[in-house]
């Protein structure tokens, strides 16, 4: 190569790249943040409808300078791997249900898990809207997880293969639940026995008899077809189950200052969305169940549900230890619940 055509190589070379280079900064600057949200449910339910709207208001009000991609029904990660998944940064929101927080080392969480409780939305609201509500969130921070909001899914009814009328019809049999103690002691109270398994291998644990019934909403029965495997269902509302929208709080506080004030605008009006449709589809989903004609549907009378809530009233004196008598009280207290009342 002669002298002369290094040269023009170099200068060719130096200017192309002076010319690119703002190019590729534009390109860097261009490039959007991801939010990986991922959960276990499918996307036809409160929490699925929740995330799929938060991704549509957060992409909108920052002008794509974010992009959410929502992974359902544990697609991405199951129950146990999404949190770790989470403090790892491998995602970076989830919303787990409150009943899955003792494996983080906030187990108050599970007070909410606490049989009869909340007797309504309204008497629940008054918690998750509440300061008892936000001191159950900050009680994440020092776990470098940011809580940013409560979303609701709804009462729970319980199921098997046989009629379940009397706290005695649930006796001897294996019942799934979620990673609760409270859920745990819950089954032990009416000699039950509670088996812990996370949500997305369900369906096939009742189906091949690995378990006898369950207990959840009927937005999480319906999408998981669970009543094509349990011939009875039996309108309890015995507990609630609901969902804190976490984040990785090092991700969250590294955001963008303007970027952060409008996923926060996103997030408010997503949980507004999620909690005011959460009602009407788990009622529509009881009809779909009915309509599906699999499965026999038992509503409790007056005299059967004060027989379920005297047999598991208990379950609140003996969790004090788990959930700490305290924050029980700051419950009864926001709602009004009088446990002497029963
Ligand atoms: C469960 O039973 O594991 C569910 O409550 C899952 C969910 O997120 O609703």
């Amino acid at each position: 190569m002669s002298k002369f055509s290094h040269l023009r190589r170099t200068l060719i070379g130096g200017a192309l790249s002076l010319a690119l280079a703002p190019l590729s900064t534009l390109a860097v600057a261009a490039e959007p943040i991801v939010i990986k949200f991922s959960h276990v449910v499918a996307q036809d339910t409160p929490k699925g409808k929740g995330a799929d709207k938060f991704k549509e208001l957060a992409e909108k009000y920052t002008n794509g300078a974010v992009k959410v991609e929502v992974y359902p029904n544990s697609t991405l990660y199951k129950d146990k791997e999404e949190v770790e998944a989470l403090q790892l940064g491998a995602v970076q929101m989830l919303a787990p249900s409150l009943s899955k927080f003792g494996p983080l080392g906030v187990r108050e969480f599970e007070v909410f898990d606490l049989p009869y409780i909340f007797d309504s939305y309204e008497a629940l609201h008054k918690v998750t809207k509440g300061p008892v509500g936000q001191q159950l969130l900050d009680k994440l921070e020092p776990r470098g997880i940011k809580g940013l909001a409560y979303w609701d899914n709804g009462f729970k009814a319980l199921s098997a293969n046989t009629p379940i009328r009397t706290p005695a019809d649930l006796r001897g049999k294996k019942l799934r639940i979620q990673s609760s103690k409270v859920l745990e002691e819950q089954m032990r109270e009416v000699r039950a026995l509670p088996q812990v398994m996370a949500f997305s291998e369900v369906y096939q644990a009742l189906q091949t008899g690995v378990v006898d019934g369950t207990e959840n909403t009927l937005s999480n029965y319906f999408t998981q077809k669970v009543h094509e495997v349990q011939k009875h269902m039996t309108i309890s509302d015995h507990g609630y189950i609901g969902y804190v929208v976490i984040t990785n709080k090092r991700f969250w506080d590294g955001l963008p200052a303007e970027v952060r004030s409008q996923l926060d605008k996103a997030m408010d009006e997503a949980t507004d969305y999620a909690n005011q449709i959460a009602k009407e589809e788990n009622d529509q989903m009881l009809e779909a169940v009915r309509a599906s004609g699999r499965t026999e549907i038992h509503m409790l009378s007056d005299e059967e549900r004060a027989a379920f809530i005297k047999a598991l009233l208990p379950v609140h004196k003996k969790m004090e230890s788990r959930v700490g008598a305290a924050t029980i009280k700051s419950i009864y207290e926001a709602t009004g619940f009088d446990p002497d009342k029963f």
